[in-house]
């Protein structure tokens, strides 16, 4: 690589921390070319120990952020997960990154985000649109299918309870890992960029829900019970658990937006731009076992 510096925002993150460690072990980025940023710099002294330039920006503190992204050339914007005030704050970090001369933007975005149900879709969207519209000379919009690991985080009453209640019904879904994902945008902030492109962040396997259970049942020996529902009957069972109503929304969107096959489509995207193919889903199975099993308690 030149002598560009690289700039990772949400660097703390799940997602963020694991792109920093491939730009630094298996990309060979030098410490002294990377600049990450955070809104608690402690977090992240393990970093500045090795020689990484540990810089605070919070993206709702506008004026915070020049500064912080002072001298970078390229830089990945690691979408916030606080949905609601996130456009706001994205747009600012956009401006900012455009303000200081930034030359290359990378964005983890959505599939299908200029016309996906999903009810925060119009957050991504609008990023997508401030990137392409700045006079940033080029730009790569992630389009990051779903992670593997939403089975852990947010759905992990399908492995607790046995069923999967659903009303995706035959949606197909190209999800992948979360580390993958970061390997391609590690891949992307560093390489060569020409223009702005959209690339969907696509897995090698687009499988429906019920093609996913079973994949799952021979892999940890669970016996999943697909409930398939309406919108309406989803929503009926979800609010009888007395989830709260913005996570009912994002559940019922979610299948909306698999069932109308928004996350479909595999392509060999993800191999151009890493030279590696993505984890299968039983292969990433067969990694998180344990942790798996003991969720499903067999
Ligand atoms: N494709 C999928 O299936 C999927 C699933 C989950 C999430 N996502 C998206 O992918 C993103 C990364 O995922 P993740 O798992 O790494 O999420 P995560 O662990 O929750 O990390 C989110 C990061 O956002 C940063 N952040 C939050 N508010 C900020 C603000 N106001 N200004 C600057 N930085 C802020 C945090 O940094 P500090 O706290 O250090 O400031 C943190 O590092 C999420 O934020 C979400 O948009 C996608």
């Amino acid at each position: 690589m030149s002598d560009r510096k690289v700039l990772v925002t949400g660097a703390s993150g799940k997602l963020g921390s694991q792109v920093v460690k491939a730009l630094l072990e298996e990309l060979r980025v030098d410490p002294s070319q990377l600049i990450v940023t955070t809104r608690s710099a402690d977090k992240l002294q393990a970093l500045a120990n090795q020689g990484v330039d540990v810089r605070e920006a919070d993206f709702s503190s506008p004026e915070s952020l020049e500064k912080a992204f002072q001298g970078a050339d390229s830089m990945l914007l690691i979408s916030i997960d606080a949905s609601g005030p996130r456009t706001q704050a994205h747009l600012n970090a956009v401006a900012a990154a455009e303000k200081v001369g930034v030359s290359h933007i990378v964005y983890t975005s959505m599939p299908s985000a200029e016309n996906s149900p999903v009810m925060f879709a119009h957050e991504h969207e609008a990023t997508e649109n401030a990137i392409m519209e700045s006079a940033i000379a080029n730009a790569t919009i992630l389009r990051n299918n779903w992670y593997f690991e939403n089975l852990v985080d947010f759905f992990a009453s399908i492995l607790q309870s046995g069923h999967w209640l659903t009303s995706a019904a035959e949606g197909r879904v190209a999800q992948l890992s979360r580390k993958d994902l970061a390997y391609a945008a590690a891949c992307a902030v560093v390489k060569p960029a020409q223009g702005k492109v959209v690339l969907p962040m696509n897995g090698i396997q687009s499988m429906t829900h019920a093609e996913m259970a079973k994949i799952m049942d021979c892999v940890l020996g669970t016996s999943i019970n697909m409930v398939n529902l309406t919108d309406e009957q989803y929503q009926a069972q979800l609010e009888s658990f007395e989830l709260p109503a913005p996570i009912v929304e994002l559940c019922v969107t979610m299948d909306k937006h698999n069932r109308g096959n928004y996350s479909d489509g595999t392509s060999d995207v993800f191999e151009q731009l890493t030279g590696k193919q993505p984890q299968r889903f039983d292969a990433w199975l067969e990694e998180h076992k344990a942790v798996l099993q003991k969720l499903a308690n067999v």
